[in-house]
């Protein structure tokens, strides 16, 4: 299975990822996550990606695009879930266009609709591992210990990016530039809109409901 999980800065893409590779088997493929490693180990890829995602704007589709691809060419006969990518209408006419290219396509596209004061209070609870990339939240998915990482003890971290100012031009930037994105695919793929405002179990059994839909169709 080849998924895309779309949603605004917050939404729960990771979360829901996370839950979605384990139950079936899929790599999972975040951006976000892989520009953050590339600044982590200070290459050159990663030192040009950093003022973007400071201020929280896009980096520049060629980086991310080349990237993506690469990463995906790798992936496993079993498939792939896409977080936090494509997250413009030309890197997802990239993306198919280079999945094409070895005679595969996106099979389905979820959309995690959330309201922006829903995303406010995630984004502002969330709490990562710098270590695992583990991510909980303050108040809605404590770490068994305050502060600390449940896999491997590490003291957790906000992300520089989640600051209230950087958060609302990340969410300026997904109303700008990403929302073209769910209509690219309505107009291509099968999407299904999530109501991504209930907590966590219950939207994976609203996404589980669907992809089960579908592996059965
Ligand atoms: P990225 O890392 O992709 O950030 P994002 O899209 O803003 O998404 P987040 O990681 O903030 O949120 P999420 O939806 O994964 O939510 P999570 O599951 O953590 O991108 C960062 C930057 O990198 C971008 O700004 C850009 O600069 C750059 N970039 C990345 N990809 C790019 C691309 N394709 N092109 C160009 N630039 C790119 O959940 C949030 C919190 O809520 C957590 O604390 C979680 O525990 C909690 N939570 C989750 N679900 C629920 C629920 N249902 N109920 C209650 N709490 C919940």
């Amino acid at each position: 299975m080849r998924i895309v999980l779309l949603g605004a800065p917050g939404a729960g893409k990771g979360t829901q990822c996370k839950r979605i590779v384990a139950r079936y088997d899929l790599l999972h493929l975040s951006s976000g996550d892989i520009l953050r490693q590339q600044r982590t180990e200070g290459t050159d890829l990663g030192k040009k990606a950093q003022s973007y995602m400071d201020s929280g704007a896009l980096v520049p589709d060629e980086i991310v695009v080349a990237m993506m691809t690469d990463a995906i060419r790798k992936a496993p006969d079993a498939g792939f879930v896409l977080d936090g990518f494509p997250r413009t209408v030309n890197q997802a006419a990239e993306l198919d266009k280079s999945l094409a290219s070895y005679h595969q396509g996106i099979d389905v596209v979820l959309n995690l609709n959330v309201d922006d004061q829903v995303v406010a209070e995630r984004i502002t609870g969330r709490r990562s591992c710098p270590q695992c990339g583990a991510v909980y939240h303050i108040r809605n998915m404590k770490p068994k210990v305050d502060e600390i990482c449940d896999n491997d003890g590490t003291k957790l971290i906000q992300r520089p990016d989640d600051s209230p100012e950087v958060v609302a031009n990340r969410l300026e930037t997904y109303r700008r530039q990403t929302e073209a994105v769910v209509d690219y695919y309505k107009s291509n793929r099968t999407v299904y809109d999530i109501d991504a405002n209930k907590n966590a179990d219950e939207v994976s059994t609203l996404m589980f409901e669907k992809l089960e839909a579908l592996a059965k169709a």
